[in-house]
């Protein structure tokens, strides 16, 4: 049977991401629209400014956008592309009415009985939903993804994990669509690289340590290594870059880095319609991966890594991902499916 399920901020940058993905989903049917009150009551295909390469989906032009209300939404799970601020009050509230909420804002992520998902990463994790729901008495309940620069870092440790992860430096080069349609002027942004996207180091240095860190059935305990980030915005429009330096314990040859980045595959994923074949695909090519060529690899949904070099106790290297659709929208959906995977919904 398909879900109904709803997008909340379905006009922003990542609710038009989630739009295009769920259109044609083979297990979800898109059925409700919310965004803020400026909005509301207006017909999808006249109020949102769509701004993607793909065309705007037919069957979702005539929607009335709905106010982000629980009572105004008939669905099973909603999608949530809020910005935080709002996110904080309207996700418990929709998770108290029954909701799955599952979602990009970062207003819950670091909750201890809170889910922090990438699904072949730490699909284990999704057993924080049973004590969630226990300590919020909540009929529904809230599952976040990462940070979009936090996703395509935290997916290229985790094959590193088996070689002991000391410590990680790593330096962003961040698409403009990160920032949300009304989120960097074009006259700040063309020509130039601006070193600050606020608050983007604090969730850099945070939250893949509780992705990658362990979960005991109660708890989860945080990987034990320190993250130091330095964020910045270039002229890109989709596609988070990443130079990150790795100190591992072990000394593997740069041959068995590869192997693991190469290899690496997460059972637990199979048959979720929005997991790609390759979760992280190498590249040898010298000056690979790039946003441009690279970032809709697997439909989005894969992190490419290149120039993996050596590091003084480690190991350098690039990771690029889409953030628009790995690290928003394409992430929130796959973890979707797997709750639905999980519970049988
Ligand atoms: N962009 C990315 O790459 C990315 C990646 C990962 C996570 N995220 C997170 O995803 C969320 C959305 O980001 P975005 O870039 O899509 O932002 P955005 O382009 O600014 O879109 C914000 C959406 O929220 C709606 N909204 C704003 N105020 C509201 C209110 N008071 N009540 C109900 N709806 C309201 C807007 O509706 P109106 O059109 O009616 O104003 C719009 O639909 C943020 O939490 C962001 O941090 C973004």
């Amino acid at each position: 049977m398909r879900m109904k399920v709803g997008v909340l901020g379905a006009t922003g940058a990542v609710g038009q991401r989630f739009i295009q993905l769920l259109a044609e989903h083979p297990w979800f049917e898109l059925a409700a629209l919310t965004a803020s009150e400026r909005s509301a009551g207006k017909k999808y295909g006249e109020i949102a400014k769509w701004r993607l390469d793909v065309p705007l989906p037919d069957k979702v032009k005539d929607l009335k956008v709905l106010p982000t209300s629980p009572e105004k939404v008939d669905a099973d799970i909603v999608f949530s592309a809020l910005p935080a601020s709002i996110a904080k009050d309207v996700e418990p509230e929709f998770a108290k009415a029954g909701f799955v909420v599952a979602s990009n804002a970062s207003a819950y992520r670091m909750e201890s009985d809170v889910p922090l998902m990438i699904p072949e990463v730490n699909p284990d994790h999704l057993g924080l939903v049973e004590v969630q729901k226990k300590n919020r008495h909540w009929d529904g309940c809230i599952i976040t993804n990462p940070n979009c620069s936090v996703i395509a870092m935290a997916l290229s440790l985790k094959p590193l994990m088996k070689f002991g992860i000391k410590g990680v430096h790593v330096a962003t080069m961040q698409a403009v669509s990160g920032a949300g349609y009304e989120g960097v002027s074009s006259m700040a942004i063309l020509d130039n690289v601006i070193p600050y996207i606020a608050k983007e180091e604090e969730k850099m240095e945070i939250e893949a340590q509780k992705i990658l860190g362990e979960f005991d059935g109660a708890k989860v305990k945080n990987a034990d290594f320190a993250v130091s980030a330095s964020c910045n915005r270039v002229p890109v429009i989709d596609g988070h870059t990443e130079a990150i330096w790795a100190s591992l314990c072990d000394n593997p040859s740069l041959s068995e880095v590869r192997d693991a980045f190469a290899k690496f595959k997460c059972d637990e994923v199979k048959g979720l319609p929005t997991a790609p074949e390759k979760a992280i695909i190498v590249h040898d090519a010298e000056d690979r991966p790039q946003p441009r060529l690279d970032r809709n690899a697997g439909k989005g949904m894969s992190v490419s890594v290149g120039r993996i070099m050596e590091y003084a106790d480690g190991v350098k290297y690039i990771a690029m991902g889409h953030n628009t659709i790995r690290g928003a929208a394409g992430a929130s959906i796959l973890n979707a499916e797997l709750f639905c995977k999980t519970y049988k919904r």
